[in-house]
């Protein structure tokens, strides 16, 4: 058996993180590409929404059909994109991406469609566009809550048409591409709003996933950490066994604004900073103080306040938080927890069952 994944009493329980035998199966890159634990995560998540997201990935990747991929910034939009790509039949074709929001007006046109020599000052060369680079394989239109309404139009055009011609060019090129997009953005407020067409909305999201924000699926924190942990010291080749209770704490308790990314650079950076053979602790962090106060650091008089920070109101969410800070403050013992809670022991065994909640010792008492 390997070491201990998360150090200190309560988490290292609660979710099933892979060990060092099954980290070293998930393969790093496939391709080229990034997507080993993305392939990875849904067999060792243990969010009912994240399921639900690779049950819907695996589904439409054998389609054609154009999908939207609606999520907070972080929360993994082009790498589902990629894998959505990758586990499909267009695999061993081109996977392009288009920034939507960065290219200026103009451009965007000729980055699209290409232009013919001569079609502009300055076109001093025949240019292929993206969607005919994509030819055979999938576009990926990222930021796509960010285009203005001319160039909304003329992405209508080819998905309905399947065929455009180059700037200053005469054929019509006719291209067999599968389009994905993303947005960081409220489409509908958008739409309501006159920012964006609702029938290119309907064109764009035949199959929309809805990422959720890491702070809705909350149980795949410790994984995730400790999964950057991992791949962090393998990288630097750095001795840094696991992270403090403490630190565990902050970090599932923390709200994520910039969700997946933001955990990532969070583990990477404490690795960095932290003693060799150390354990990551609250302070390697670098939460500021109002995040470090609100994720219910360093007081531990409010040890049971973390449940109720303003981050949500979500009644479920708050019912779990309210169970984990009890079942933590008796050391896990179900029946003590249950009457700091005010319910039943059935009760709580009902909701632990319910929650999927775990935790070692359980096993020697049950
Ligand atoms: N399932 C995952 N497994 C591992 N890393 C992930 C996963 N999801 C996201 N990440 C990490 O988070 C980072 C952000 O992911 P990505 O760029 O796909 O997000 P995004 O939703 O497109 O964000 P933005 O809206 O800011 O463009 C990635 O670089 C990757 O390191
Ligand atoms: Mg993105």
């Amino acid at each position: 058996m390997s070491a201990p994944l998360v150090m200190g009493k309560g988490w290292e329980g609660l979710v099933r993180v892979p060990d060092e035998e099954e980290f070293a199966r998930i393969p790093e890159r496939s391709e080229g590409r990034n997507f080993g634990f993305d392939y990875y995560y849904p067999l060792v998540s243990r969010s009912r929404k994240i399921k639900e997201v690779y049950r819907i990935v695996k589904k439409v990747a054998k389609t054609d059909a154009t999908v939207l991929i609606c999520g907070e910034t972080g929360t993994g939009k082009e790498l589902i994109a990629g894998l959505i790509q990758f586990i499909s039949h267009r695999a061993e074709k081109p996977f392009v991406r288009v920034n939507c929001a960065a290219l200026p007006e103009n451009l965007l046109e000729s980055e699209l469609f290409g232009h013919e020599k001569g079609a502009f000052t300055g076109a001093l060369r025949t240019h292929i566009g993206k969607f005919e680079q994509a030819n055979g394989g999938t576009i990926f239109l990222d930021e796509i809550g960010d285009m203005s309404l001319a160039t909304q139009a003329k992405i209508l055009r080819v998905l309905q048409e399947k065929s455009f011609e180059r700037v200053g060019g005469l054929k019509t090129i006719y291209t067999d591409v599968r389009v994905i997009s993303a947005t960081n953005k409220d489409l509908m407020k958008e739409i309501a709003e006159g920012r964006f067409r609702l029938d290119l909305y309907y064109r764009l999201a035949v199959i929309t996933i809805h990422l959720p924000p890491l702070r809705e699926r909350r149980e795949d924190i410790p994984l995730l950490a400790e999964y950057f942990r991992r791949r962090c010291c393998a990288e630097i080749k750095k001795n840094v066994p696991g992270f403090t209770e403490e630190a565990m704490r902050l970090m599932v308790n923390h709200w994520w604004p910039g969700n997946i990314r933001e955990l990532r650079n969070m583990v990477e950076r404490a690795v960095l900073i932290v003693d060799e053979g150390k354990l990551i602790g609250p302070n390697d962090l670098g939460m500021t103080g109002k995040d470090y106060f609100a994720a219910g650091g360093t007081d531990r008089r409010r040890d049971g306040s973390v449940v109720f920070t303003s981050d949500t109101l979500n009644l479920e969410e708050i019912e779990k938080r309210a169970i984990l800070a009890a079942l933590s403050r008796t050391d896990w013992v179900q029946k003590d927890a249950a009457k700091l809670l005010g319910i039943s022991p059935r009760a709580l065994n009902y909701k632990i069952a319910q929650f999927g909640i775990t935790h070692p010792s359980w096993k020697k008492h049950v």
